[in-house]
């Protein structure tokens, strides 16, 4: 998190497939090209094709998208190394089959999930969302995934749930990083119920139509498109119903930085540097940073009458 953002011009290469089958989906075609992906085949055979049943969401951005290779090659994933070419490598073994996620806690209906349970039947959006990082750099992602909400609405939250806690697989063997103390390990997230419950925020599973690569948060990573990207938690294993605002990894580790909001917010600085401006992977020019990361005409109601200052 520290870095400053250098992305070398040659590792961004426009992807020529991806703007072929964006040109197909502006024609109106709901299917991808590809052909539809079989739910009966193990995860990573299914990772060699493409996923299928896609349809575009209508809350989509009309911003270009940035290049699959910066998207894959420059990343922020600590358990795969610091630097941001190191997940692309170092997470190229990690096995992510099978894989189960927990979802407990406040709900009337705790459940272990067999990720091909999860995605049986479930209807499959590609939302091309920006994710911008506190370090001042920002990407336009066109993923893959469902809403969160759909999850939890089927765990049915009790009363007594105020706030989503998300833990990070914790397999010092499969994730070198967690070998060293870099960060409190599991990586850990939380949004509150209404924040979490949000259209917007989806779990995503793929990228520009194929399955999530690992350095992206394989086989099941949070987007919540008007945060910063530290909470965008990757390779979830447990989502748990709380009442009270969970602790979270960054947080943890520098509180007067990392706020439990995280909201983009150009008008409250990073201690140690402004966040009113950013560069979009691939353009030279840095642009005005929007108020979250321009989501605001949906998503301010949920900060009504709240401090932003002091709930950063
Ligand atoms: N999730 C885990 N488990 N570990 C991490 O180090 N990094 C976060 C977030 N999710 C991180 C994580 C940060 S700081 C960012 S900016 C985004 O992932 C980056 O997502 P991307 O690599 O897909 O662009």
């Amino acid at each position: 998190m520290y870095q400053p953002p250098q992305v070398r011009p040659s590792e961004i290469t426009p992807e020529g497939v991806w703007q072929q089958r964006r040109r197909i989906m502006q024609a109106g075609a709901l299917t991808l090209a590809g052909g539809a992906l079989s739910l009966a085949l193990p995860w990573p055979a299914r990772a060699l094709t493409t996923l299928g049943r896609i349809r575009p969401s209508p809350l989509s951005t009309r911003e270009e998208t940035t290049p699959w290779k910066a998207v894959t090659h420059y990343n922020n994933y600590y358990e795969f190394g610091t630097d941001k070419e190191d997940p692309a490598e170092q997470a190229a073994g990690f096995q992510t089959d099978p894989w189960s996620l927990r979802v407990d806690g406040a709900v009337h209906h705790p459940r272990t999930w067999a990720l091909e349970d999860l995605l049986r039947g479930q209807t499959l959006e590609e939302r091309i969302y920006r994710l911008r990082c506190v370090e001042g750099w920002s990407m336009v992602i066109p993923w893959i995934g469902f809403p969160l909400a759909d999850l939890l609405r089927q765990a049915d939250p009790t009363g007594k749930a105020k706030y989503v806690a998300f833990e990070t697989l914790y397999d010092p063997k499969r994730m070198p990083g967690q070998r060293w103390p870099i960060l409190k390990w599991p990586y850990r997230e939380g949004l509150r119920l209404d924040e979490a419950m949000h259209p917007l925020t989806i779990l995503a599973v793929g990228l520009y139509g194929k399955v999530l690569p690992n350095q992206n948060g394989a086989p099941i990573r949070l987007v919540v498109p008007w945060k910063y990207g530290f909470k965008s938690i990757k390779a979830i294993v447990r989502i748990r119903l709380v009442e009270e605002q969970p602790p979270t990894t960054w947080s943890l580790a520098a509180p007067r930085e990392y706020g439990f909001y995280a909201n983009v917010n150009p008008e409250v600085d990073h201690p140690r540097w402004s966040q009113r401006r950013e560069r979009r992977i691939g353009e030279f020019f840095k642009r005005k940073t929007l108020m979250f990361n321009g989501y605001a005409e949906q998503v301010a109601g949920l900060y009504r009458g709240m401090d932003l200052k002091k709930y950063f």
